[in-house]
């Protein structure tokens, strides 16, 4: 097991290319599966959810190829359905596997993906969307096999909640749909339109991605494209948030600004410093102790995203002030609490609501990463906390940050990677 060794009171200052957006990639991968050609996907970030994802399409039988930030996805030699448990378990988001097979070859066999360290996370709303398509669902001892007895039929789709994964299965599997299907209540969230854009690339024809109502008119086939994934707003987030804990400054080239609102408006009501470039750069900088922290909600996009809300919770222990965070999108994500206690932070917590009251300094301690996002928060914890921070089990923050100790080291932070 690997672990994060941080000294911390280093200011961060420098610039940094954001990454790929993970939750864009991963989606888009699947999606090639649909096309049966070749894909090329550029700024594909170097993560080990993707490299999970690359072991499903492989296993699939397409071709891959995976050169830095640029992956080759050759579909047309798909042999397989079927999805095995060892493979769905690696990564839960995998269920998206679903759409892009039911379009390919009108099947798709794999395992119910189960809970994770955030929450039940269940399924339903991705079997009625599909099921509205068609597709017959036969569950046996949690395995799924998906059938289109008598093909995709478009359908008017009414998502209980903008659920970003129901919302992607949904959209791909209607591209290959007989007629139009209607899905409201869709997910707004930026990587929905980008999956749509690469679909609408490779064929598709999709409009309203990334507003409330998606309009999906079904085609015979798509073929392959090359498609750019957006900048990652969620690593973006992490990279201010570090500069503005350690009162640095950053200059994130790159940025998607107009991804980012909820989030900057936080960073300037909280006394940072930004500046929005017209080529999308981001520049912020913190001299100072963070203002009072106003109260969040987390909410489906544009509100502020569930994403960064463990990165908020530090700028709040961090701030002048008490702040209230309440999380409405996932049961159990304040596993990063409890750590950031052990560094000094003062929170409570009544069910899905945290009240925390910014202290002037956190302490060093050693903590255990328990998802992506708290464990990328224990890191800027660390970064602002005076002594050694030791975040252990950080094979969870691969899954999402990129080089992260090889970027904040290049922004003058002092971490290293410890394989225990
Ligand atoms: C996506 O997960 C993201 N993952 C998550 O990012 C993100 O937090 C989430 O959207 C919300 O924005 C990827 O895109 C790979 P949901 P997803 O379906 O699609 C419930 C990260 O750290 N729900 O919008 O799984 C669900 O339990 C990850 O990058 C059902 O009840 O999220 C949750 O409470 C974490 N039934 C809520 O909806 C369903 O069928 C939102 O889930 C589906 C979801």
């Amino acid at each position: 097991m690997a672990s994060f060794v941080i000294h911390g009171g280093n200011p961060l200052r420098g610039e940094h290319t954001v990454q790929g957006a993970k939750n864009s990639a991963l989606p888009i991968l699947a999606a090639a599966v649909a096309t049966k050609s070749k894909c090329v996907v550029h700024r594909c970030p170097m993560l080990s959810d993707v490299t999970a994802t690359l072991q499903i399409l492989r296993h699939l039988g397409c071709r891959v190829t995976q050169t830095n930030g640029c992956v080759e996805v050759d579909a047309s030699t798909l042999t397989s359905a079927e999805i095995p448990m060892c493979l769905m378990r690696e990564m839960r988001s995998s269920i998206i596997f679903m759409g892009p097979l039911l379009c390919a070859v009108g099947e798709a066999t794999l395992c119910a993906p189960g809970g994770c360290e955030i929450g039940l996370r269940p399924i339903d709303m991705h079997v009625d969307a599909l099921c509205a398509l068609g597709v017959q669902i036969d569950e046996q001892n949690g395995l799924l096999r998906c059938t289109v007895p008598n093909g995709l039929i478009g359908a008017r789709i009414a998502l209980q909640f903008a659920s970003v994964g129901a919302t992607e299965n949904a959209m791909i599997a209607a591209t290959a749909a007989r007629g139009v299907t209607v899905i409201s209540n869709a997910a707004r969230e930026p990587e929905i339109a980008d999956l749509a854009r690469f679909l609408n690339r490779c064929g598709a024809r999709i409009h309203g991605a990334g507003e409330g109502v998606i309009v999906v008119e079904g085609v015979k086939t798509l073929h392959g494209a090359e498609h750019t994934v957006i900048p990652d707003r969620i690593a973006a987030m992490t990279l201010l948030c570090a500069a503005a804990v350690t009162k640095g400054e950053i200059l994130l080239r790159g940025a998607a600004q107009d991804h980012m609102d909820a989030m900057r408006n936080l960073l300037e009501r909280i006394g940072c410093t930004l500046r929005q470039f017209p080529n999308g750069d981001l520049a912020l900088k913190l001299k100072r102790r963070l203002d009072s922290f106003p109260s969040i909600h987390t909410a489906p996009y544009p509100g502020f995203p569930t994403d960064a809300q463990a990165a908020a919770m530090v700028l709040a222990s961090l701030a002048n002030g008490t702040a209230i965070i309440k999380e409405t999108i996932f049961e159990n994500r304040f596993r990063h609490v409890s750590e950031l206690r052990r560094m000094g932070a003062r929170i409570r917590v009544e069910e899905r609501v945290a009240v925390v009251e910014g202290v002037e300094k956190l302490h060093g301690a050693h903590v255990d990463a328990c998802d992506l996002r708290a464990g990328s928060a224990l890191v800027l914890a660390g970064l602002a906390a005076e002594g050694t921070t030791v975040v252990n089990n950080i094979w969870h923050i691969d899954r999402g940050c990129e080089q992260f100790e090889i970027t904040l080291k290049q922004l003058g932070a002092d971490i290293k990677r410890e394989e225990v």
